[in-house]
């Protein structure tokens, strides 16, 4: 059973995600969801965490509000495919209710971490900014750390914000240099892989015929979500932790171009078998469509 944070900015595929966590109690513990200015600003991002929770009908998960803003970027670069709200604009319901946690998704991380030493794996699939702020507060967070498995960055790929960056790392490329440097193991789920994934009508129809308000949740969600954009980002990394046998990467050295210019956001890779990072360069799409379809259908 392998604890987790997922660290997140939801966003229709941080929801996906989220939903896939929390259908696999037998694999993972969600020890909770730490929140960042990701697709839609901090205090829509802790909301729809939330959301997501009290639709899968897990009240109990500790959500934490994360810090509003990247650690040196400018703040305004936000995602529209995930429409106003976040999650697609489908009316999902708002939880009247959601146990308060009296802390920060940074001291949760750092809480939690010293409570599970070598356990948890932190899940970030949104900007990295709480997790670099986690990280300066306790340099030895990376060691105390099992992994961070990351959805950001292009490596051997374009980017798809301009030729070169991706959106989470261009949204924070301070944060994810200071986690690529912070010696902690880390695994990589840039667009290498997540663009060859795809979100096909077999997906959505599949969802559907589930028949759980989940499955029908994700399938409307996801439906306003291939308008503009037809990839399956951010549930790589969960699925991966189930079942590390739909991808395969390469060993490499991993950087980010943090100077402002064309470049800004941009990831600089070269295979190393000693270097910082494992990027996913690989993935087994209708493996993974099957995982997603199976998972879902167990929640309510
Ligand atoms: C990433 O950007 C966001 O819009 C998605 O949620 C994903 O995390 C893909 O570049």
């Amino acid at each position: 059973m392998q604890k987790i944070i997922i660290d997140c900015g939801p966003g229709i595929d941080d929801a996906l995600a989220i939903f896939l966590a929390l259908a696999s109690c037998e694999d993972i513990e969600v020890l909770g969801l730490t929140c960042v200015k990701g697709n839609v600003p901090v205090e829509k991002t802790y909301l729809n965490a939330q959301r997501i929770c009290a639709a899968a009908g897990r009240l109990d998960i500790p959500v934490l509000r994360g810090i509003p803003r990247p650690i040196l970027a400018q703040a305004d670069l936000m995602a529209t495919v995930h429409g106003k709200d976040g999650l697609g604009d489908i009316g999902l319901s708002v939880p009247g209710h959601f146990p308060e946690t009296g802390t920060t998704a940074v001291d949760f991380i750092l809480e939690q971490v010293e409570k599970h030493p070598g356990d948890v794996v932190l899940c970030a699939i949104g900007p990295m900014t709480n997790v670099a702020v986690a990280l300066l507060f306790d340099p030895l967070l990376g060691q105390k750390l099992h992994s961070v498995a990351f959805m950001g960055g292009a490596a051997y790929c374009a980017g798809n914000m301009n030729d070169h960056a991706e959106f989470n790392f261009m949204v924070d490329p301070h944060a994810a240099e200071i986690v690529l440097q912070s010696g902690a193991r880390l695994v990589m789920f840039g667009l290498d892989v997540t663009h060859q994934t795809r979100i096909e009508d077999s997906l959505l129809s599949g969802l559907r015929q589930n028949g759980n308000a989940c499955s029908d949740l994700a399938a409307r969600m996801l439906s306003a979500y291939a308008l503009g954009d037809r990839h399956l980002h951010d549930p790589c990394v969960i699925a991966w932790l189930i079942d590390p046998t739909l991808f395969s990467g390469v060993q490499s050295e991993v950087r980010v171009v943090t100077e402002a210019g064309p470049d800004f956001g941009r990831s600089l890779a070269r295979p190393d078998p000693q270097g910082n990072c494992r990027v996913i360069t690989g993935v087994d799409q209708d493996r993974l469509v099957s995982l997603l379809l199976s998972r879902l259908a167990e929640l309510p």
